[in-house]
């Protein structure tokens, strides 16, 4: 029976058994950590062969360019090259940088800040206010990042297609409104996958600011652990057949696919930006560990490899996802207390619980020794109006952890929903 539909008494009868059972877990002295999408020591391992690399000589020296020094600021050609296949955009257009696309999208948004962008009339910290506009739920580290630079968030309604293209269509009018984050493929946490027509539509906007910039984070476009790849839409393209070339930035890293924190990561944008971008660049540093670049493409070697590895990737990834959507599925859905989505790839699981409950699961799930990302994070200021949405990162623990760990939060899901519902 639903918590619902149950009265008073039975409410009450349940109260008391589902708090034995939490009692019985906490005993346990559990110490569980599903806060982050981090790879597991397992998927880590896959990647091992990184190491075995750079041994030759002659794999210092790719396109004839040595690796070991100064140089190519936009990277080593084979990356800029391989990145290219993988999103499907020209060489020319792809700019190779460090070990963290997000370190990129940062400084992407700084530079827009200090020194305005290509069709900028000003830096944007000359502007009386910045509006960003923030597809919810979606991913934290986006969100403070804009936060930081003193933005105005605005939250825009996800669907099951993608951003709510109405309300992104009638918020870029306002010139205030200076740019949207996408995570376009398995979006963090929601796992959607942007439809034709929201992509179409996205690239067709016509803002009413000339430096409106749309962050195309595709961090998990190669990263499906269910079904067959999905080829995706060149973004690129598609703004640049509209007339908008310039208004997309595009963000990859293999962080997911090899290491993170050792991989390597870059954007892709116009032939513009590019040259706009790298005179700033240019200043900040003489050039990115291509080092590290050329031990990737060595790795790595074309899409269809990546492609091949990350099917290894999914058989460790999908008995993982498949996990907690079971358990929900068993533990919480006859219930009805909370709903969740089913991603075919990405990192996590998106659940929302019943509204006013979830600060209060994962509060109870803390004191039992699992700790998950805090509520409220999935929302610009940490704030979830409807303190409902609750993101699960499976990826981490071993499968007998993530049981343990996901039997907790169902418990901590029925306690709350209970306590709102009245005992
Ligand atoms: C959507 C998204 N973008 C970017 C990142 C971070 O990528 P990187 O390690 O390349 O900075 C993450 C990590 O969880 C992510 O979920």
């Amino acid at each position: 029976m639903t918590y619902a539909r149950m009265n008073a008494e039975e409410r009450k009868a349940e109260y008391t058994r589902v708090q034995q059972e939490y009692r019985a877990l906490k005993e346990k002295n559990l110490n569980l950590n599903m806060a982050r999408g981090k790879p597991s020591k397992e998927q880590i391992d896959q990647a091992n062969g990184l190491f075995e690399l750079m041994r030759d000589p002659a794999d210092y020296v790719t396109d004839g360019i040595d690796v070991r020094t100064y140089g190519e600021l936009a990277g080593i050609p084979a990356a800029r090259r391989l990145f290219a296949e993988v999103l499907g955009c020209r060489p020319e257009q792809v700019f190779v940088g460090g070990n963290s696309s997000l370190q990129l999208m940062y400084d992407t948004i700084s530079k827009a800040y200090t020194h305005g962008l290509l069709h900028s009339p000003r830096p944007w910290c000359k502007e009386e206010r910045v509006k960003w506009l923030c597809p919810v739920p979606g991913y934290d580290r986006h969100f403070k990042v804009t936060e930081t630079f003193g933005f105005e968030l605005l939250s825009i309604p996800m669907t099951e297609e993608g951003p709510d293209m109405d309300a992104v269509e009638a918020a870029v009018q306002d010139p205030a409104v200076k740019g949207i984050w996408c995570v376009p493929k398995f979006s963090n946490p929601e796992g959607i996958i942007f439809s034709d027509a929201v992509i179409r539509r996205m690239a067709a906007l016509k803002p009413a600011a000339p430096d409106f910039l749309i962050m195309w984070d595709n961090a998990y476009c190669i990263h499906e652990f269910e079904g067959p790849f999905t080829p995706f839409p060149d973004m690129l393209s598609l703004c640049e057949e509209n007339g908008n070339a310039d208004m997309v930035f595009e963000f990859f890293s293999t962080s997911k696919i090899t290491m993170p924190g050792a991989g390597i990561a870059c954007f892709a944008c116009s032939e513009g930006n590019m040259a706009y971008m790298k005179k700033l660049i240019d200043i900040q540093t003489i050039g990115f560990d291509k080092v590290n670049q050329q031990r990737q493409v060595l790795f790595l070697q074309n899409k269809a490899h990546m492609l091949e590895m990350m099917r290894e990737r999914a058989k460790i990834m999908a008995p993982k996802f498949r996990c907690v959507t079971e358990t929900l599925e068993r533990e919480i859905a006859p219930l009805e207390i909370a709903d969740w989505k089913y991603p075919k790839g990405g990192y996590f699981i998106s659940l929302d619980a019943m509204p006013g409950t979830a600060k209060r699961t994962l509060e109870l799930c803390r004191e039992a020794g699992v700790t998950m990302t805090g509520a409220g994070a999935t929302f610009p200021y940490g704030k979830d109006p409807k303190d409902s949405n609750i993101r699960i990162a499976p990826s981490l623990p071993p499968v007998e952890e993530l049981r343990e760990a996901i039997a907790v939060l169902c418990v901590c899901l029925k306690l709350s929903a209970l306590e709102a519902l009245g005992v």
